[in-house]
């Protein structure tokens, strides 16, 4: 399934603000929510609308509304967090689910730990999380996700390594990914590179 690479402008202007070692919290916390919504544009590209008759002050005419499909924003905490409230400005009638899950640190596989969605198995999911990096926390995520009955998934993340893309794409060939970066690999501990380090200690100032 195709792999969309979001290079509008002020995407990549504020991606590099954000993978920049300076950065403070605070701004890298406003600039993913910033970027969650400017690439929310994308990922509902393709949503159908229909023709409605309204009443505008001056006359009866034909609009467009949005058809479908109902909405669920699925984090995959805890980095994830950081672009949903960027992409319920976008869609405010979207409901959250929450997966939590963390890398183990020596053997980089996914730890799985919380479930929790709303109900409506028919909802597009827009899972997000700003890194892919070995693509064992999103598929893990969208294995659950399937097995509990959700069968239209779109994948958005921030920075993608080509090794995440391949598994995912590999793994679950239906899922759309959007990203703003494909960059050139991982490192021996499975954080790509150049990358923005480690994004949830950056958008939550966990980093001892
Ligand atoms: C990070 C990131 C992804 C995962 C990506 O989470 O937010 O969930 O690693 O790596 P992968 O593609 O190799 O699975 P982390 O485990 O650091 O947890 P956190 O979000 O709680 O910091
Ligand atoms: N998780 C992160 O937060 N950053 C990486 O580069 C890889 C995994």
């Amino acid at each position: 399934m195709a792999i969309h690479i979001i290079n509008h402008p002020m995407v990549q202007h504020k991606l590099t603000l954000m993978r920049k070692k300076d950065t403070s919290t605070h701004d890298f916390r406003d600039l993913l929510r910033e970027i969650g919504m400017l690439m929310g544009y994308e990922v509902t590209r393709d949503f159908p609308l229909v023709d409605i008759e309204i009443e505008t002050p001056m006359q009866k005419t034909i609009a467009k509304e949005i058809a479908g499909p109902k909405v669920v924003v699925v984090p995959i905490l805890r980095a994830g967090l950081g672009m949903v409230e960027g992409l319920l400005t976008l869609i405010p009638s979207a409901r959250v689910g929450h997966i939590g899950m963390y890398r183990d640190e020596s053997t980089h596989e996914p730890v799985f730990y919380y479930y929790r969605m709303p109900s409506g198995k028919d909802r597009t999911v827009i899972l997000t999380d700003p890194m892919l990096a070995t693509g064992g926390s999103a598929c893990d995520a969208i294995r659950r996700l399937k097995a509990d009955g959700y069968y239209k998934i779109r994948m958005m993340c921030l920075v993608a390594a080509p090794e995440g893309v391949k598994r995912l794409q590999t793994e679950h060939p239906d899922v759309e990914i959007f990203t703003a970066a494909l960059d050139n690999g991982l490192d021996e501990n499975c954080y790509i590179l150049p990358g923005l380090g480690d994004a949830g200690d950056r958008i939550f100032g966990t980093k001892n």
